[in-house]
């Protein structure tokens, strides 16, 4: 029995490719192609990684649940313990839907609208963090409005190059996020002087897919040094909010360790004496997850040999956006003496930038087997659109031998349901030139309801 080699909870078994006790083939039988598939068993695998590693600091885990904001999902890291961190109204909505306790609540994020910090308050979510002078004054009149007290970190930008991604660092100075060091004095001050808010901390987020933790340790150190110089002038510092970051292996190489990186923070802000939370999205789910989809096609040309799948961009993005390699894998395993060859993947949308990978070695392939695009827990589900009005596609739970569609399929007749022709093109435009619109369309149009 082999296992994909960052999350052993999907394996082969008998020939194919299993997610805990079930083969994902026979999922897809029932569910239809493509879909997402998570393990809770990964989940709850790796939650309890990352939290015995950090154990001895008390730690609170507000998963990020911007990487997967399925319920089902939130309700496991939930029922594991988890608190979470959330960054717009819809976020603390789901958070309270799935179960997480709002006291276990952190909002992030530099634009956050009044309307959302009422509700956040009115709610009663544990912590605020603020991310700009602006914001402290904003929250400040909301919180007397409504005759509360905001609790509330102060977001520092550390200036660290976190080494990863450009279009996922937060933490260099010309980056939009939090503020700057050097005026984290004055603000905090500022703060403690506004009615309606007890300033508890500091937050700090220096970026997404770290996979060299040393860029933490620079940041950590910085927010370590702040923590004494407020203390020194008089300030009373609880909380220290290190954000999330940690990265995950996409391919077969190690991965960076939860073990590592708790090291890391026992080294540089243990010795404090502050409540610690932590905002893991990505470390948490990104490797209990697999898109699985089917080949439409294997096409020549002069040059290359593309497989076209029935998932595209639209639905996982993330190699058309930040370039990323995720590994992709047969559903039915090759025979170990397959021939590989080098192939183009690519999605049926209209457009190059539509490719998940490129000269990617693979045993040959044909129309309608199943492939798994590995590593798709974080920033797949959630990031996806109907681009090409494609439908959104579902999403699948299992635990051990049970699976769930925790996120089913929409209809066609839902998609065109959400558009509205307005009577004026009605009378504006010829009908010599236009079908009838209305039920009529809507009812020729093709259904997919399984799922
Ligand atoms: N906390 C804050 C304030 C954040 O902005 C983020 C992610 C996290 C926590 C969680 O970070 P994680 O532990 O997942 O790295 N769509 C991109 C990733 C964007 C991350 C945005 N912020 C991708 O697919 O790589």
């Amino acid at each position: 029995m082999t296992a994909l080699a960052n999350s052993p909870e999907f394996h082969y078994q008998d020939g194919q490719l299993h997610v805990e006790a079930l083969a994902l083939a026979a999922i897809a039988q029932e569910v239809g192609t493509p879909f997402y598939c998570y393990s809770s068993a990964a989940i709850r695998r790796t939650y309890d990684n990352f939290a015995s590693a950090l154990r001895g600091l008390d730690p609170h885990i507000a998963y990020a649940m911007k990487a997967n904001g399925n319920l089902a999902v939130i309700a496991t890291f939930a029922g594991l313990g988890a608190g979470a961190d959330v960054v717009s109204e819809g976020e603390v909505r789901r958070a309270l839907a799935a179960g997480v306790p709002p006291a276990k609540i952190v909002f992030s994020g530099v634009g956050k609208t009044e309307a959302e910090l009422e509700m956040a308050l009115q709610a009663g979510v544990l912590l605020i963090n603020v991310e700009s002078e602006v914001e402290l004054d904003t929250l400040s009149a909301v919180a007397v409005r409504l005759g509360v007290s905001a609790r509330v970190a102060l977001r520092v930008n550390p200036d660290v190059d976190p080494n990863t991604h450009a279009k996922i660092s937060t933490g260099r100075k010309e980056n939009k996020f939090g503020i700057d060091t050097g005026r984290i004095m004055a603000a905090f001050a500022r703060a403690v002087d506004l009615p309606g808010m007890e300033i508890d901390g500091l937050a700090i987020h220096i970026g997404s897919q770290l996979t060299d933790i040393e860029p933490f340790r620079r940041a950590f150190t910085i927010l370590a040094t702040l923590v004494r110089e407020l203390r020194g002038a008089g300030h009373t510092v609880r909380r220290l909010d290190l954000g999330g970051g940690l990265g995950i292996a996409y391919g077969d190489e190690p991965g960076p360790s939860a073990g590592g990186y708790a090291e890391l923070v026992r080294q540089t802000v243990g010795d404090l004496d502050c409540q610690l939370t932590f905002e893991p999205g990505r470390a948490l789910i990104g490797n209990a997850g697999v898109l699985v989809t089917a080949v439409i096609l294997v096409k020549d040309s002069a040059s290359r040999r593309f497989i076209v799948l029935d998932s595209a961009m639209n639905d996982l993005t993330r190699p058309s956006l930040y370039s990323a390699e995720h590994a992709i894998v047969a559903v039915a395993e090759p025979a170990a003496d397959a021939p590989l060859h080098p192939f183009d993947i690519v999605g049926p949308i209209c457009e190059t930038g539509d490719t998940f990978a490129t000269g990617r070695s693979l045993a040959p392939v044909r129309a309608g087997d199943l492939l798994a695009i590995c590593s798709a827990g974080a920033y797949g589900a959630v990031m996806a659109s109907s681009y090409n009005a494609r439908l959104l596609i579902p999403e699948v739970l299992v635990d051990d031998g049970d699976f769930a569609v925790v996120r089913r399929r929409p209809t066609f007749d839902e998609m065109l349901d959400q558009d509205y022709i307005p009577d004026w093109i009605e009378k504006r435009e010829s009908s010599e030139n236009r079908a009838p619109v209305g039920p009529d369309v809507s009812a020729k149009s093709a259904r997919r309801d399984r799922g």
